[in-house]
């Protein structure tokens, strides 16, 4: 595919079959992921992958755990693929992908969350060039902020001034792809 067609191909995906995607992929997937751009060059961010459905699973109720869906009565994200906003009854933020990978950085570093996202970019489109179905998660922080989810950090080895930004989720989809919404006007201006 052409990169034109691989970023118009790209949808965020919230149905995932119970299958796991390839070790290969994933280690693709995140080689992409090194590769971002980033803030003065420093390559900060960090990734871990939970290659593990259980595993997943658990950290995708984690995600949930503090949402607050108060400020948020009215919008819809989408009706084919339906989020945690649209849906209430879905409780696992992850949406039962079986891999999930965690980017983190340097807490007191001001472009943590634009090189973290940077890497997600670049992620989701490696993964959809793969076949490999992915959405970007946001509420890293509050993921982890538990016992339980400080625990995991001391066990994967995530340094002290080190925190989660955001999640890239990945599977295989369930169902057909979804329609691509219309772009929205105005959003583009060339000044000569
Ligand atoms: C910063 C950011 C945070 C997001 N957080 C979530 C999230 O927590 N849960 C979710 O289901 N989708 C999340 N998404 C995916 C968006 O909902 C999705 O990109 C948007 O609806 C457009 O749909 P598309 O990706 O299929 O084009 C996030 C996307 C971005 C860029």
């Amino acid at each position: 595919m052409q990169l034109m067609e691989i970023i118009k191909a790209r949808h965020s995906i919230r149905k995932y079959t119970e299958e796991q995607i390839a070790r290969e992929e994933l280690e693709k997937i995140l080689e992409a992921g090194t590769f971002a751009p980033n803030a003065g060059g420093g390559q900060r961010s960090m990734m871990v992958a939970v290659y593990n459905k259980e595993l997943t699973t658990r950290l995708g109720t984690m995600n949930m755990a503090k949402f607050d869906r108060s400020h948020l009565a009215g919008s819809y994200v989408s009706k084919e693929q339906p989020s945690t906003i649209d849906d209430p009854t879905i409780k696992n933020g992850f949406y039962g992908a079986p891999t999930v990978v965690a980017i983190f950085g340097q807490t007191n570093f001001m472009f943590r969350v634009a090189d973290a996202f940077c890497c997600a970019e670049n992620m989701i489109l490696q993964a959809t060039e793969l076949g490999v179905a992915s959405c970007i998660i946001s509420r890293g922080e509050e993921t982890f902020a538990s016992p339980e989810g400080r625990a995991l950090l001391r066990e994967w080895g995530v340094p002290e001034n080190y925190s989660c930004v955001c999640f890239v989720i990945l599977g295989k989809i369930d169902g057909a792809q979804p329609h691509t919404k219309p772009r929205r006007e105005g959003r583009v201006k060339i000044v000569e």
